[in-house]
């Protein structure tokens, strides 16, 4: 079913509650600065498409110099977001109920100095990506960032007819909640997989693509496969669209995307090196890589900085570890598989990260760190932000404010954890982008504030009374002292593994 104000989009049930630190003011600024171009010190940030505003509110908690508005038509998400914004006491994010041509009509908006949109332009209709564009067009400052995901092309070649196949099964249940469409969908591609198909047994790795929908959220399956516009995209021709709106591709917000090494041979690498025209040059790379999903910046007004300008900015960025190092698995993966991390360079790296905050200029002051040299030590900073083990380190100034807001905010999530397990994110305020903690991790940091002495305990009470039963091994368990009993591992190992890194992270 689709109801006339979302336009063939998926609104029957709601996404889920997602935060991709792609969306990260700072990680937009150090991608800009990886690629040599000079970026905005946002004021103003504007998320199209906003899904259940998750994203944008963890963000407007921890950058309370930043006005965020968002927009989604989707009414019941946009109560969801607004609730948990008023919950927190935020009030730096505004929610917007708009579609994008309505938002397109506002006349009471600024403009912005960054525009992201996640998860969106594959999967709506040409005239929505039109007004996308001239939104972005209108409203985007001159030198301000645009982040764009979507899936792409050649990379899902190969599974377009199996997405086919499932529209073909839910059809077949026209009239039956999504939930029925989706399982005749799963049941019906299963069902010409199991008579070997031609199609499976000659499409290399789609009977595990199909093992793989199987195991995802319902709510994630419905929105990115059963929408009734659903476009891959050529890197070249959003570039061209994001070109109408004088946007220039600037770097991927992935940042492990931009190491070659991982990712490409040096035989690719030399056939890449020969295109001098960078959209050319990234369309041709995705063939190299089939990739599947791009995330890129655009920018409006790309401008160079000069070395000495760009070293400025190095000097001042803070960076620190966020990970315990003794378990970081030390490798990174990119198209070619997984690699390695150098020895040599990346203990010491993360050893002096461990200690503290330190700016690139008091590494490069460390003789051990400055030996790599200038190259290779920002070349690392890369692959440790990009792989997550290392985090950007918001300035001091605001600092304060920032901790007084993040507390506010996670106070809000945690105290959902009595009831819900759908908010799994806090947000810290030292790096400004958020954490993963579940609900039964949420329950102990609970049980903490509210000063309960057996944190199990408190956690199990909660959970008994919500119904909830946790698993092991993929079972439920049915008795309550079992369920003690897991609980108590859970906070034997959250203790050890979470707690140190929640207090790195100043989110206690
Ligand atoms: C796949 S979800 C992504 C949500 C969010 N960006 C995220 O990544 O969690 C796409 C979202 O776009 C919204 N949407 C689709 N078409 C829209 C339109 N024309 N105007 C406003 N929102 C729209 C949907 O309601 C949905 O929440």
């Amino acid at each position: 079913m689709t109801t006339d104000w979302s336009a063939g989009y998926m609104a029957e049930i709601s996404y889920t509650h997602g935060f991709y630190r792609e969306l990260t003011p700072s990680i937009l600024n150090f991608a800009a600065l990886l690629s040599g171009h000079r970026a905005p010190t946002p004021l103003t940030y504007c998320e199209l498409g906003c899904g259940q505003g998750y994203s944008s509110n963890l963000l407007a908690a921890a950058y309370p110099e930043i006005q965020f508005h968002a927009t989604d038509f989707n009414p019941a998400q946009v109560v969801g977001a607004r609730d948990l914004a008023a919950e927190a006491g935020s009030d730096n994010i505004t929610f917007y109920e708009d579609s994008f041509a309505e938002f397109l009509a506002r006349t009471d908006l600024p403009d912005f100095d960054i525009i992201s949109l996640h998860g969106i332009y594959s999967w709506v209709s040409d005239q929505h990506r039109a007004e996308i564009v001239e939104f972005i067009r209108r409203r985007l400052r001159p030198g301000g960032l645009v982040y764009i995901s979507y899936n792409t092309l050649p990379g899902w070649a190969a599974a377009m007819p199996l997405r086919r196949l499932m529209v073909e099964g839910a059809g077949m249940a026209a009239g039956q909640s999504i939930m029925g469409r989706i399982d005749q969908a799963l049941s019906l591609a299963e069902s010409v997989s199991a008579v070997n198909g031609r199609f499976f047994s000659t499409s290399p790795g789609m009977v595990d693509r199909l093992e793989r929908i199987k195991g995802q959220p319902r709510a994630y399956v419905a929105h990115e496969y059963f929408n009734q516009h659903w476009t891959p995209f050529y890197h070249g021709d959003v570039a061209a669209e994001m070109a109408k709106a004088k946007l220039n591709w600037i770097s991927s917000a992935h940042l492990l995307d931009r190491l070659d090494a991982i990712n490409l041979s040096p035989e690719q690498q030399q056939i890449l090196a020969q295109i001098g025209d960078v959209t050319r040059q990234e369309t041709l790379r995705d063939f190299m890589v089939n990739q599947q999903f791009r995330r890129d910046i655009f920018v409006k007004g790309a401008v160079r900085l000069p070395t000495g300008a760009l070293r400025v900015l190095w000097d001042a960025q803070r960076f620190m570890l966020s990970v315990d190092r003794t378990k970081a698995a030390m490798t990174v993966s990119g198209a070619l598989g997984e690699a390695s991390l150098q020895e040599e360079v990346y203990v010491p790296l993360m050893e002096a990260l461990e200690l503290g905050t330190p700016s690139f200029a008091e590494l490069m002051a460390q003789p051990a760190l400055a030996a790599l040299g200038v190259q290779r030590l920002q070349q690392a900073l890369m692959v440790l932000v990009g792989a997550g083990y290392a985090q950007l380190v918001l300035p001091e100034a605001g600092a304060d404010v920032r901790h007084r807001r993040c507390r506010a905010f996670n106070d809000a999530v945690i105290r959902r954890s009595l009831w819900s397990s759908e908010l799994q994110y806090l947000i810290s305020p030292i790096y400004g982008s958020a954490m993963v903690m579940d609900q039964v991790s949420q329950l102990f940091l609970l049980a903490r504030a509210e000063g309960a002495a057996d944190a199990p305990a408190f956690a199990w009470d909660v959970l008994s009374r919500n119904g909830q039963r946790l698993l092991r091994d993929g079972k439920a368990l049915l008795e309550d002292a079992d369920n003690l009993a897991e609980l108590r591992e859970k906070f034997m190992a959250f203790q050890s593994g979470a707690l140190p890194l929640l207090r790195r992270a100043g989110i206690i």
